[in-house]
């Protein structure tokens, strides 16, 4: 099995009739219904779904505002509260019994909380952030463990209108800092310490660390969650415990109705150049679609338990975790721990213990699972009973064929469809994927658009192609779960989704993309600018290559990416050192300095796999380092490409091998 192996399949794999019967969207015809809807009337598509699955509290008249395009409004006279859509409302229609969380703490132990006691505790919270001066507004980080209380700041933040900044809890001092600083964050919410596969790994210290590197003046709180109790420095008249904030505060707080323009929260992520973009949703929009991909991709009902194993640190953890699910009223697992501790058959053993019927993860996870079942027999699935599971998930990254198979045998047992999500932080939610009850799926692909999603293959000039031909992925229509603008830049915004080429009017993925001739299924075909997939999480080359030649030892670097088993692409950095190449064991020893630098400077996953020492990089004549040859370098192929306009060809040679 090679995740270099990507592609679809010839297998087809049609829904059972017994899904097709049961599913919310049901059947072919009942989507190109939808789709046909959206294709007539487009606005009056998503308005009638808006006024359908989302609270409003003043009603909207106006649907879509293509007024200042690209940067479009949706629903924008309507108002709203998003924690009133997740908890509220479902409270209010008796549902404050049922379960809302099933938290599996990474020792085992398990809690859980219902729509109610998540409500109040909700409300306690916001409470507490208003007794602070937290305002509507107001940016809020949140670098938090996955816990009941990460979920909890995340409404609490929705229902007074501050907006959220998730930051994962892997990402260091140093991009803690930037977050802070580029949004004009006023308070941070943090954890003593996070529990992770047994380990204890620090959180508010790596806070305290990047408020130190000054310029933070805009921070006057970090409040302090103690999960593991470790030591953990409080500042006087800035850091305050988490059970100081919501001491007296009463279980009721009216919600703050906002414009469903006001943003929700800031997301950042990669892009192709060195500074990470904070990606701004909305509230009415974003809302809308998590709910609607809840319901109709994942198909959920109110008596499944849901698990998408995502962090709230990424956007799957975002719409997956804490809003879609809680929106639509469901009940589902938050899980603290990793796949692969006590075992790895942590995952498979929770889903039989919890018995999880809908289960969402990513390739990466799957891969090495896979490998560690077939070490490992005590760990296989088989050892565990999986029946409770009628829908797996896939997301973050392609999925090859191979590991398709694998996850629908021994996970679904042959029985349950898979849904290939294919979306992006600035998507909001799901954009090409399966529905259950209507696709046949074929492994390797993402099938077709969510019904009202316009997507298309297009040529450099946005041209669509045939199908059967590869090019650029875009949306051809705004929808409503989009990237409103990236906070505080919003020329970088037009540049890197709208970008001229396209007139301004198709939104630019990133991503290249096929379409079978026959059936018009979607297939990516991975990232087609500097930006790195590795194990479903987005990496920018050049964001890389900074922390690395910002250390005192390097003159140049490249980084690049190289297929991989396991995490689907690994990075690769060839390095230019100030002093001479080093030998094989100085290098090794400098390299393994270098990887410990980036995770510092950015975080443990953007440690490259693989460093490679050279006199030089392969340049033109003009000073470009070419790139394309260094990836053919990291990929282990013959390099059949021109190679005349390089300035120092000789140098392949010495890049071929790792030093
Ligand atoms: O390259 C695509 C890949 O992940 C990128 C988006 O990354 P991020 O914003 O971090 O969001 C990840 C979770 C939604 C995309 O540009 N990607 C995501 N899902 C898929 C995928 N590639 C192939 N198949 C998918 N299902």
């Amino acid at each position: 099995m090679s995740a270099g192996e990507t592609g679809r399949s010839t297998h087809l794999y049609p829904p059972s009739a017994e899904v097709v019967k049961k599913a919310t969207i049901s059947g072919m015809a009942a989507y190109q219904a939808l789709c046909r809807e959206a294709e007539q009337d487009y606005t009056g598509y998503w308005a009638r779904l808006a006024k359908e699955h989302v609270s409003w509290q003043k009603p909207f008249t106006q649907v879509l505002d293509e007024s200042n395009a690209p940067f479009y409004q949706w629903f924008a006279d309507g108002r709203l509260n998003v924690s009133y859509n997740c908890l509220d409302r479902h409270v209010d229609a008796g549902l404050g019994g049922k379960v809302a969380l099933i938290f599996e703490a990474d020792d085992g132990q398990v809690t859980r909380v219902t729509y109610k006691d998540l409500l109040g505790r909700v409300a306690r919270f916001a409470n507490g952030l208003k007794a602070r001066g937290i305002r509507k507004g107001d940016r809020v980080l949140i670098y938090m463990p996955m816990s009941v209380e990460g979920v909890v700041a995340m409404q609490a933040c929705a229902r007074i209108g501050a907006i959220h900044s998730v930051v994962f809890g892997g990402f260091s001092a140093k991009s803690v800092h930037e977050r802070i600083r580029d949004a004009g964050t006023v308070a941070v919410i943090t954890a003593d310490e996070q529990y992770r596969g047994g380990k204890n790994l620090p959180l508010k210290s790596v806070v305290d660390e990047s408020l130190a590197l000054g310029g933070c003046d805009s921070v006057r709180t970090v409040i302090v969650y103690r999960r593991t109790g470790g030591t953990c420095a409080m500042v006087a008249g800035r850091d305050v415990p988490w059970e100081e904030v919501v001491a007296g505060q009463p279980e009721i707080c009216e919600p703050e109705w906002v414009d469903a323009e006001h943003p929700l929260f800031l997301l950042y992520t990669s892009g192709s150049t060195g500074q990470p973009k904070g990606v701004q949703h909305s509230s009415g929009g974003y809302l809308l679609h998590a709910i609607l991909t809840t319901k109709w991709t994942f198909d959920l009902k109110p008596d499944d338990v849901f698990w998408c194993t995502a962090d709230i640190g990424w956007v799957t953890g975002h719409t997956y975790v804490a809003y879609g699910p809680l929106a639509c009223g469901g009940t589902q697992i938050v899980f603290e721990g990793v796949p692969v501790y006590p075992d790895a058959g942590r995952f498979w053993r929770m889903i039989q213990d919890h018995k999880v019927s809908i289960f969402y993860t990513a390739p990466t996870a799957i891969r090495s699972l896979i490998k560690a079942a077939e070490t490992t027999p005590a760990v296989h699935p088989s050892k565990y009973d999986l029946s409770s599971l009628r829908l797996l998930g896939s997301v973050g990254e392609p999925i090859n064929p191979a590991a398709w198979e694998w996850y629908y045998e021994h996970i679904g047992g042959g029985r349950c469809p898979i849904v290939d999500t294919f979306w992006q932080t600035e998507t909001g939610g799901h954009m090409i994927t399966p529905l259950p009850g209507v696709t046949t799926l074929v492994p390797g692909s993402c099938t077709l658009p969510f019904p009202g999603i316009q997507a298309a293959v297009v040529d450099e000039a946005g041209h669509e192609l045939e199908w059967g031909k590869s090019g650029i992925l875009v949306v051809t229509k705004p929808w409503p779960s989009m990237i409103r603008t990236i906070w505080g830049d919003p020329e970088r915004f037009k540049k890197s989704y709208f970008p001229q080429d396209f007139h301004g009017k198709l939104y630019l993925a990133g991503d290249g993309a096929s379409r079978d001739a026959e059936t018009g299924y979607f297939t990516i075909t991975g990232r087609i600018d500097d930006v790195l997939n590795i194990s479903g999480h987005r990496m920018g080359t050049m964001e890389i290559e900074s922390a690395l030649v910002s250390n005192p030892l390097v003159a140049e670097a490249a980084v690049v990416g190289r297929p991989d088993d396991v995490t689907g692409e690994a990075i690769c950095a060839f390095v230019v050192l100030k002093r001479a190449r080093p030998a094989a064991e100085e290098a090794k020893n400098i390299a393994n300095d270098l990887r410990n630098w980036v995770a510092k400077e950015i975080g443990p996953i953007a440690k490259p796999k693989e460093i490679r020492f050279g006199d030089n990089l392969p340049k033109t004549r003009s000073g470009k380092i070419m790139r394309r040859l260094l990836r053919s370098l990291a990929k282990g192929e013959a390099i059949t490409q021109d190679v005349s306009t390089l300035e120092n060809p000789q140098i392949l040679d010495q890049l071929k091998q790792a030093s």
